[in-house]
């Protein structure tokens, strides 16, 4: 697609989803502020709508995930622990004409002549600034325009009649070290903590500062342990959150794609490492193509891992992307995160490119070793079965399985942490020892398999996907334009209209609300009983409400054998159908779950 187009496309959907209340700029009448948005009367409904099937098909539909809410706020030794305090970076630099600042990573490459100065002098008073200055200038552009630029950064550090020291070109090609927008040299990039800040209690002070979180996986890990203690689950087991999360992303984008504060619904995963799965089911499964199908005793991380990718691509189908809509990124060994054996990105096609809609990590036993070491409290768990399963398990299996572990943890570390091979076979034995020690008394800490999804950019490529444009004959039969938001039952904000036919037959209008009282306590329902019934159709297209009723004088008796039945309109066709009053909530609710 054309970037024309494309962006076509994105204003659209960006000016439906404020002209119909499904989005709106946070803060608009103060101006807005950048990376925040809020959701209207039909965004609220759309995400809850997300959010809830989410969570039942995470907990309620399943027997081995429980759910959690914890604080936004926690204790900030969890930042120091998780690695975000000292790595949740962004490289950033500034413009050192205006200030703006940039991703460095993500500022457009550019090629041409750089002007380099030494320094400037005031020939009105004599003083010099010796700081050094460039500007890029692309091809044909003349050298007076990198010079006048130049001028304006003297005379911003107080330098009056600008007199330019030492100018020298360079050709440059595809330099990130420019502004894109006015050529001037950008500062050198620095890491910025993407974390907010702030103190808890009546003192600001570097003794009591917080952090908003920047993921909801942390209090999943920290209350690990209490979760395992109080709800009756055995690893094998899942814990799952949805909640708020923030970042303060130095260059927020693509609307609701990447905010400042977002929405999560993480699971964490809980499963044996392969050692024990294999001294107590006697081997590890090997991962296949497509589904593995019900879990089994057997499964390692590995088919655990391919397990939730497709139980994840099988929760979008279910809403309404389909797997064409999909792609999946399995990352490369050198993109891992340093705790990650391996990762799968699910992607979505959105107008402005093909990007990340949830990741699904495997985590190995990361991240409740970080917070046992760190807390000094235990996050191992005990399972007799293991302990009775390992001491049968004989002597030279026992040696090749150590063996096995030393070498991949070795690789690991060589790889990952870039230790030279003897220290990391030595610290990859010491490793050993502790592991299958406690493997030997049933005891092991948790592995984590992740599947973590960004709510809102869920709800972006719902509307992405729904958002249709196509030409249909109005009433007189002239063709006129019809958006339609085509999303799935489920999700759809309103799933079902009732509008009586005039509004100022009273028979009519008793009927119509009693119809929508009916459906009320089962689906969320709008009435509208405003102008011509023409237009109210078109209001629930770009609403994507996928049904509409229509209260009619056949209802009520005109025409005896349609008595008590109304017409229901498929959005998507928009055939009409007569039905029985008595049929409609089973015949909608099958139609909605
Ligand atoms: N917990 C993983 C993430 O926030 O991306």
């Amino acid at each position: 697609m054309s970037d024309a187009k494309t962006n076509d496309r994105m204003e659209k959907i960006v000016s439906l989803c404020k002209r119909r209340g499904f989005i709106f700029q946070s803060s608009e009448i103060y101006g807005g502020i950048n990376g925040f948005w809020d959701y209207g009367p039909l965004g609220a409904e759309l995400k809850r709508n997300v959010k809830d099937l989410w969570w039942n098909s995470m907990t309620r539909m399943r027997e081995d995930v429980v759910g959690l809410e914890a604080t936004i706020i926690m204790h900030p030794a969890i930042w120091k622990a998780s690695g975000h305090v000292d790595t949740f970076t962004d490289p950033m630099c500034d413009c050192l004409l205006t200030k703006k600042r940039f991703r460095a990573d993500q500022i457009e490459a550019q090629s041409g002549t750089a002007y380099h100065y030494s320094g400037a002098k005031d020939s009105a008073s004599g003083k010099q600034n010796s700081e050094a200055y460039a500007v890029l200038l692309p091809p044909g552009k003349p050298p007076e325009s990198a010079r006048k630029t130049a001028t304006q950064f003297y005379q911003d550090r107080g330098l009056q009649q600008v007199e330019l020291l030492g100018e020298r070109t360079e050709k440059v090609e595809n330099s990130q070290k420019f502004n894109p927008e006015n050529g001037s040299l950008l500062t050198e990039p620095r890491p910025f903590n993407l974390m907010f800040k702030t103190h808890y209690g009546p003192v600001e002070s570097e003794d009591n500062v917080a952090y908003l979180r920047p993921e909801t996986a942390q209090a999943i890990f920290v209350q690990f342990k209490n979760v395992l203690e109080t709800s009756r689950v055995k690893v094998p087991f899942g814990i799952a959150q949805i909640g708020k999360a923030f970042r303060n992303e130095v260059t927020p984008r693509n609307f609701i794609f990447r905010s400042r504060e977002f929405e999560q619904m993480e699971l964490e995963f809980f499963i044996k490492p392969d050692e024990a799965v294999e001294a107590v089911a006697g081997s590890v499964s090997k991962a296949t193509a497509g589904h593995p199908g019900e879990p089994q005793p057997n499964w390692g991380w590995e088919t655990w891992h391919k397990y939730w990718v497709e139980e994840r691509i099988k929760f979008y189908e279910n809403i309404g992307l389909p797997r064409t809509t999909l792609e999946e990124y399995w990352q490369k060994p050198e993109e891992l995160a340093h705790y990650a054996r391996a990762t799968v990105d699910l992607l979505f096609k959105f107008p402005f490119g093909t990007q990340e809609l949830e990741g699904i990590a495997a985590r190995s036993d990361y991240d409740l070793s970080q917070h046992e070491r760190f807390s000094g409290k235990g996050m191992g768990v005990f399972d007799e079965d293991l302990r009775g399963a390992w001491a049968k398990v004989d002597v030279d299996k026992k040696a090749e399985m150590q063996k096995r572990f030393v070498a991949e943890k070795a690789k690991n570390l060589v790889e990952r942490k870039k230790l030279p091979e003897a220290e990391a076979n030595t610290q990859a034995e010491a490793q050993a020892k502790i592991f299958f020690e406690n493997l030997a008394k049933g005891q092991y800490i948790p592995h984590v398999i992740e599947p973590s999804a960004g709510v809102d950019r869920l709800i972006l490529a719902l509307i992405a996907n729904a958002y249709a444009e196509e030409d249909v004959p109005d009433e007189k039969g002239k063709i006129e334009t019809r958006v339609v938001m085509r999303f799935h039952p489920r999700v759809a904000p309103i799933k079902v209209a009732v509008f009586p036919l005039l509004k100022n037959k009273p028979e009519l209008v008793k009927k119509a609300t009693e119809i929508r009282d009916l459906l009320r306590p089962h689906m969320n329902v709008f009435y509208d009983d405003a102008g011509a019934i023409g237009r109210r159709y078109r209001r629930q297209d770009e609403a994507g409400t996928p049904f509409g009723l229509t209260i009619d004088f056949d209802t009520l008796g005109e025409t005896p054998e349609l008595k008590d039945t109304v017409t229901l309109r498929d959005r998507d066709t928009m055939q009409q159908v007569r039905v029985k009053i008595d049929e409609l909530l089973p015949m909608l609710l099958a139609k909605i779950r």
